[in-house]
C-alpha cells in the first residue's frame, strides 16, 4: 500500500533526486575549489543494486513519480545505464531525467535514451570558451556543446540548459544565451547563485537576481509571464519569448523561494535522505539497507524523515546556516 511522503506543511514529495557520485570532471568556482574535495570512499557509496532498490521502494511504497539522477557529475558513474534501465522497468514506470554538465553526453546519449532516460538538463553558463575555462577551470566548452547536440539528436527532450549568472563574469550573456538556445532548440533557464559552494564564499551582495536577469533579457526580447497554474511545483518561473512558442525559465531560489510548493526528496550517493537542499540534518538509509531492513521499514524511515521537513530554505532567517555538504555532494 502506498503511503505518501507528506510533511507537516501539507506538501507531498513525488519527485526524487538521486545523487550518483560526488565526483566531477569540472571545478566550477561556485561549487568546488580547484583541488577538488575529499571524495566519498567507494564502500560508503550505495551500490547500483542498493540505488535501484531504494528507487523501487520510493515508487511502489511512497508514491514517487519522477526520478532525476544528479551528481557531482552523474555520467561519471560507471553503472548509470544499467541503473536507468532497471528504474525504467519498474511499475508504475517513473519519469526519468538527468542533470549533467554535458561533457559525457556525446558518448552516452544514445545509450541513455535506449535505457529509458526521458530527458536531460545540462549546465552551461557561457557561450565564450575562455569564460568557460575560467569558470569551470577546465577547457571543455566544445565537449559540452557537442554533448548538448547529441542529447537533442537522441531525443532526450526537452533539453534544458541551466546557467548560473555571476557579476563581472557572464552576467552580460543572458540575451546571447537565450538567442543561441532558441536557435538550437534548447530551453534556456537562468539560476540565481545559491550559498552551496564548498568554499563558503557566497555573498548576497553582488548576486545577479531574477530581476536583473529579466531586465537584461528584456533589452532584446519581449517576455510575457506564463500562467501561474502551469508552473505547479517547478522551481523555474517561465516566460514566453516574443509571444511564443519558445520559453525561458528563471530559477529565483534566493529572491523568490518556491519552498511552499516544494515536492522534492533527495538521496545522496552515500545513502542519506535530505528533505531540502538546505537541510542541516540527514537521515541514514544505507545503515538500514545493509542491516537487512525490509522494504516497509525503509519506507517508514523515509516517511518519518519527510514529516520533519522544515518550512523552507530560510535564506533570509538571521540564523541561516549553510549546510556542510556542498552542492556537488547533494546533487542540486
Ligand atoms: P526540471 O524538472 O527540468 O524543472 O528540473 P529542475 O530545474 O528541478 O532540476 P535541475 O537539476 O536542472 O536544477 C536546476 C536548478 O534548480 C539548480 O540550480 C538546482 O540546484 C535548483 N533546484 C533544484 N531543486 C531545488 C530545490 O528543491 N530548491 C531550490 N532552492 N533549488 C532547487
Ligand atoms: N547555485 C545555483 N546553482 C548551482 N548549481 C551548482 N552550484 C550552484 C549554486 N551554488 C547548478 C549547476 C547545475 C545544477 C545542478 O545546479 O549549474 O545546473
Ligand atoms: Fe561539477 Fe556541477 Fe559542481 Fe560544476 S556545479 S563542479 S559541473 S558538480
Amino acid at each position: 500500500m502506498v503511503g505518501l511522503l507528506t510533511d507537516t506543511f501539507g506538501r507531498v514529495a513525488t519527485d526524487l533526486r538521486v545523487s550518483l557520485t560526488d565526483r566531477c570532471n569540472l571545478r566550477c568556482t561556485y561549487c568546488m575549489p580547484e583541488e577538488g574535495l575529499q571524495w566519498l570512499a567507494k564502500p560508503d557509496l550505495l551500490t547500483d543494486e542498493e540505488i535501484v532498490r531504494l528507487v523501487r521502494i520510493a515508487i511502489t511504497e511512497l508514491g514517487i513519480t519522477e526520478v532525476r539522477f544528479t551528481g557531482g557529475e552523474p555520467l561519471l558513474r560507471p553503472g548509470l545505464i544499467g541503473i536507468v534501465e532497471q528504474c525504467a522497468a519498474l511499475e508504475p514506470r517513473p519519469r526519468i531525467s538527468l542533470t549533467t554538465n554535458g561533457i559525457g553526453l556525446r558518448r552516452t546519449a544514445t545509450a541513455l535514451a535506449g535505457a529509458g532516460m526521458d530527458r536531460v538538463n545540462v549546465s552551461l553558463d557561457t557561450l565564450r570558451p575562455h569564460v568557460f575555462k575560467r569558470l569551470t577551470r577546465r577547457d571543455r566548452h566544445h565537449d559540452v556543446l557537442s554533448g548538448l547536440q547529441a542529447a537533442r539528436e537522441a531525443g532526450l527532450t526537452p533539453v534544458k540548459v541551466n546557467a548560473v549568472l555571476m557579476a563581472g563574469l557572464n552576467d552580460d550573456e543572458a540575451p546571447d544565451l537565450l538567442a543561441w538556445a532558441i536557435e538550437n532548440g534548447y530551453e534556456m533557464r537562468f539560476i540565481e547563485q545559491m550559498p552551496l559552494d564548498a568554499q563558503h564564499g557566497w555573498r548576497r551582495e553582488g548576486l545577479i537576481t531574477a530581476d536583473d536577469i529579466l531586465l537584461s533579457l528584456r533589452s532584446r526580447f519581449f517576455l510575457t509571464s506564463e500562467e501561474k497554474e502551469l508552473r505547479g511545483s517547478a522551481p523555474a518561473e517561465r516566460w514566453l519569448v516574443n509571444g511564443g512558442p519558445h520559453r525561458v525559465g528563471v530559477i529565483a531560489s534566493v529572491t523568490r523561494p518556491f519552498c511552499r510548493a516544494c515536492d522534492r526528496t533527495r538521496l545522496t550517493a552515500d545513502g542519506q535522505i535530505r528533505t531540502c537542499l538546505f537541510a542541516t540534518e540527514e537521515t541514514d538509509l544505507r545503515g538500514a539497507l545493509r542491516r537487512g531492513a525490509p522494504d516497509e521499514e525503509i519506507a517508514r524511515i523515509w516517511r518519518v524523515a519527510t514529516w520533519g521537513k522544515k518550512a523552507g530554505a530560510g535564506l533570509d532567517a538571521p540564523d541561516f546556516e549553510q549546510p556542510d555538504r556542498p552542492m556537488s555532494a547533494i546533487g542540486g
